[in-house]
């Protein structure tokens, strides 16, 4: 291997397949993983659960400092509206700021670590070994949204989830503060019409040249 720590960087729109993907590469190369959304949804749920407001900033600033990112419940978190709150949470740059910090301290983990989320190769590890920028058409993820809160029993309407990813893309990609967008140097995929499998394929022999050749 090239480095002793190195990192894997992913990151893409919601719904794109990229925490499936990260978590597998996590377990194939042995290294550590943080689904770097749940840092911004730990923020957001803990504000909804004391019924603060999500824009302030004082409050979610004191919450981002205790977080504890091995305690994230990603049961909790992964609920449809703490995704939407969280992207709320997520335009606040002192927020970023200390959540930046927890999540490159995770990075320099031995033997690795694979991060996923919007701006891990461009703002969080912008020296990340190997980049990739996983995407799907909107209509792809909000079906593949639609089906796994459907699968979980819970109410879930097409429609709805397609609107919110599409306002959620605009507000990710439209910030002012580490917008969504490929790293300069990230391989692209696009998991539309891809299987998971596929997917990882893809993803493993990139990163095995990046890190072994
Ligand atoms: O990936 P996930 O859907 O869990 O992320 C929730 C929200 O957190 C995103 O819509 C985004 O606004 C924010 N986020 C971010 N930067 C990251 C990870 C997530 O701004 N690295």
């Amino acid at each position: 291997m090239k480095k002793l720590t190195p990192t894997i960087a992913i990151d893409g729109p919601a719904a794109s397949g990229k925490g499936t993907l990260a978590r597998r590469l996590a377990v194939h190369y042995g290294f550590h993983h943080l689904d770097t959304g749940l840092t911004y949804r730990g923020v957001a749920h803990a504000l909804l659960e004391a019924n603060m407001p999500l824009d302030n900033e004082d409050m979610a600033c004191l919450v981002a400092e205790q977080l504890d990112l091995g305690t994230l419940n990603q049961e909790v978190l992964s609920a449809h509206d703490i995704g939407e709150a969280a992207s709320k949470v997520a335009v606040m740059s002192r927020v970023r700021e200390i959540l930046v910090d927890a999540q490159r301290e995770f990075a320099n983990k031995e033997p690795g670590a694979v991060l996923d989320g919007r701006d891990i190769g461009t703002v969080v590890c912008p020296q990340a070994e190997v980049k990739l920028y996983i995407t799907a058409s909107p209509e792809k993820r909000a079906q593949r949204r639609h089906r796994e809160v459907e699968q979980k029993g819970q109410a879930s309407e097409y429609d709805q989830i397609l609107t919110d990813i599409i306002k959620r893309d605009e507000r990710d990609m439209g910030r002012a503060d580490s917008p969504l967008k490929p790293a300069e140097n990230a391989y692209l995929i696009d998991t539309s019409e891809m299987s998971i499998e596929t997917a990882f394929t893809t993803a493993v022999s990139l990163v095995d040249k990046a890190l072994f050749e």
